[in-house]
């Protein structure tokens, strides 16, 4: 079980939100993240979102979404992401969860279950879906309900392994996925920074993603064939 922020993303040149120099410096979250600033001025959020969305054509996955695939060989992998980019399927992973959305699609404002795939083109002002109502990022923002949450949790509950890579654990209910890992569950932390502490059976891999992925994969492969042998 494989559970990835915005760090994973970073050395493919796509910013994080709360480092210095992230998204979150740069914009107000209440601006541009959500329901609220999406009223008070909707031209804004469209032009964030259509260039986090535009960005997705100048960046490719890096070395830490690639060493993931080495493992669907040997290990059932689930990867549950707060990433709205697409670089775990470009890289080609499968099974990604995206719990706070994607810049690939757009959904009616008024109807939420009309979800349009639109690739990496601009949502404007006053594009409509089939019913007529304005089309809107589907992204979770702000003080939106996180639907995928409960599927989530029972897959990490399931987990005998559960790598974290490049996530704040700042923004809850996804932070709090960890806690629904069993008791024994192997745990791996890769972030360069601190986030967590308290959690049994964590080893913390404090290096870049791209850096450490490779290495740990291989570990992880190495010891399975072990067992197996
Ligand atoms: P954050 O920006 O909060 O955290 C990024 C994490 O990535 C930090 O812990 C960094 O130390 C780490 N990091 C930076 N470079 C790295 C690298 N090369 N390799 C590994 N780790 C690295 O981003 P998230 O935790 O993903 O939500 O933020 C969670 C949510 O808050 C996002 O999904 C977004 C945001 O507001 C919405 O917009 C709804």
């Amino acid at each position: 079980m494989i559970l990835t922020g915005a760090g994973i993303s970073a050395e493919s040149g796509l910013k994080t939100f709360r480092e210095s120099g992230g998204l979150w410096e740069e914009y107000d979250i209440m601006d541009v993240a959500t329901p609220e600033g999406w009223l008070n001025n909707r031209e804004l959020v469209l032009r964030f979102y259509n260039e986090r969305r535009r960005q997705l054509d100048t960046v490719v996955p890096n070395e830490a979404h690639k060493a993931i695939l080495l493992l669907y060989k040997h290990f059932d992998v689930d990867i549950i992401t707060q990433n709205v980019d697409d670089l775990h399927e470009r890289a080609g992973s499968t099974k990604v969860m995206h719990l706070h959305g994607e810049l690939r699609k757009a959904r009616s404002e008024k109807y939420p279950n009309l979800v349009y795939d639109i690739g990496t083109k601009d949502i404007n002002n006053e594009d409509t879906c089939e019913r007529g109502e304005q089309l809107r990022p589907d992204i979770v923002w702000f003080g939106e309900d996180v639907p995928l949450i409960p599927l989530a949790a029972a897959i990490v509950s399931k987990a005998d392994i559960l790598i974290v890579i490049g996530t704040s654990l700042n923004v809850y209910p996804a932070a709090g996925l960890l806690y629904n890992a069993p008791y024994e569950c192997r745990k791996y932390l890769v972030d360069p920074n601190d986030s967590i502490n308290n959690v049994f059976n964590l080893e913390h891999i404090k290096a870049k993603a791209g850096t450490a992925m490779p290495v740990l994969v291989e570990r992880l492969i190495k010891e399975r064939l072990e067992v197996r042998s």
